[in-house]
């Protein structure tokens, strides 16, 4: 395989340019993980583990795509607000095509590894006093005053890279089982990979690639505590509140103001696919499991094994259902959560016989 012939440029039929700002993303592992699959209780489960790109999230795909139209649009400096994996990707990305980058990050809320990378990649970083949401809304100021180029996933050409998860997903699973997934179950924060892989599945749909009845019912996950979308599924079709209090251990996805929302909606409810809300203490159950699998994610990945789970003891999913997971970013993306969910490092004195002692306590 060639270099520009792997990832995310394979499907660059689906882009708007040959070729991106690459460094490069996508082809991630769509992982087995026979125990979990047992334990959740569904025919087929396999995990697309998108923490596997080159920042370490799905960001990457939607970056490549994005930083390439910056460049050709020739803008002065990329900006975006994040709650990290953005800014990570954004750095790296800018980085990599020469460009000034400028990230806006909600203070004490973005994991280390994230902050690590912006600040290696050289992106001027911003700390907000407020939430992601408030911090979106001045980058988006200093969008329409010109001041800087956006590139969070309002960003239209960020979300045409991120439908290559979408197209990933259905074209192994099919060499795989000769079906499509039933479900894709996925982490929503603002909604942009929702938005996305919807997209992705209308144009295989319109260009008869796929059969509308193969289409996999779109399921989203949020943290309770940051659960607007979940809100809007319930209640109805209209705009979406914004919360303005959010709180969880998922700081990926700590968002009150769904911004892709009016596009996702529509996504979950064609595809015949739901919304549902997980617990801090269900995300960090679910981050063990897919670890015991050898499968390391940050928590946000982790609420969509946990939706999935609480789905299927609600009886929303099937047993006959194959299912894909999606996990969104990896585990080193936030060291202090993998310390708190799992078990520490025990002294013991340099000396054999009293390591041996320790092991037989
Ligand atoms: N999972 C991870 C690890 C994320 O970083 C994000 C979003 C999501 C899920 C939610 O995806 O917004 O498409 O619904 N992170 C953004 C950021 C907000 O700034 O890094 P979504």
């Amino acid at each position: 395989d060639d270099f520009e012939g792997r990832g995310v440029w394979r499907y660059n039929a689906a882009l708007p340019f040959e070729e991106g700002v690459s460094l490069p993303e996508g082809a991630t592992p769509l992982h087995e993980v026979p125990r979990l699959e047992a334990d959740v209780g569904v025919e087929t489960l396999r995990v697309k583990h998108e923490g596997m790109n080159p920042t370490g999230s799905f960001k990457d795909r939607g970056m490549t795509v994005g930083v390439r139209v910056a460049k050709e649009l020739g803008v002065g400096r990329l900006a975006c607000a994040s709650t990290g994996n953005t800014s990570a990707a954004l750095a790296a990305y800018g980085a990599r095509g020469g460009m000034e980058t400028l990230v806006l990050l909600p203070a004490g809320k973005v994991a280390a590894g994230k902050i690590a990378q912006a600040s290696l990649h050289d992106a001027r970083i911003l700390e907000v006093d407020g939430n992601f949401d408030s911090c979106l809304d001045i980058v988006q100021d200093l969008a329409a005053r010109g001041e800087a180029y956006l590139l969070n996933s309002l960003n239209p050409f960020r979300l045409e890279g991120q439908k290559t998860i979408g197209l990933e997903i259905l074209e192994e699973f099919h060499e795989d089982y000769g079906t499509y997934p039933d479900r894709i179950v996925l982490p929503v924060g603002n909604a942009g990979n929702t938005s996305a892989l919807y997209k992705a599945l209308r144009e295989l749909v319109q260009s008869g690639a796929l059969d509308a009845d193969d289409v996999p019912k779109l399921t989203g996950v949020q943290a309770e505590g940051a659960a607007p979308m979940v809100e809007a599924v319930e209640n109805g079709w209209d705009d979406t509140q914004r919360w303005e209090d959010v709180e969880t251990r998922a700081t990926a996805i700590r968002i009150g103001n769904p911004v892709n929302a009016p596009k996702a909606l529509p996504g979950i409810r064609e595809t015949d696919g739901t919304a549902v809300a997980v617990s801090d203490e269900e995300i960090t159950e679910a981050q063990r499991d897919l670890a015991a699998e050898g499968v390391g994610v940050e928590p946000a990945s982790a609420a969509s094994v946990a939706g999935l789970r609480k789905l299927r003891a609600e009886g929303v999913v099937d047993a006959d259902e194959q299912v894909v997971c999606l996990t969104t970013g990896h585990l080193l993306k936030d060291p202090d959560a993998a310390f708190e969910a799992g078990d520490d490092p025990e002294p013991v004195p340099n000396d054999t016989e009293a390591v041996l002692e320790h092991l037989a306590e």
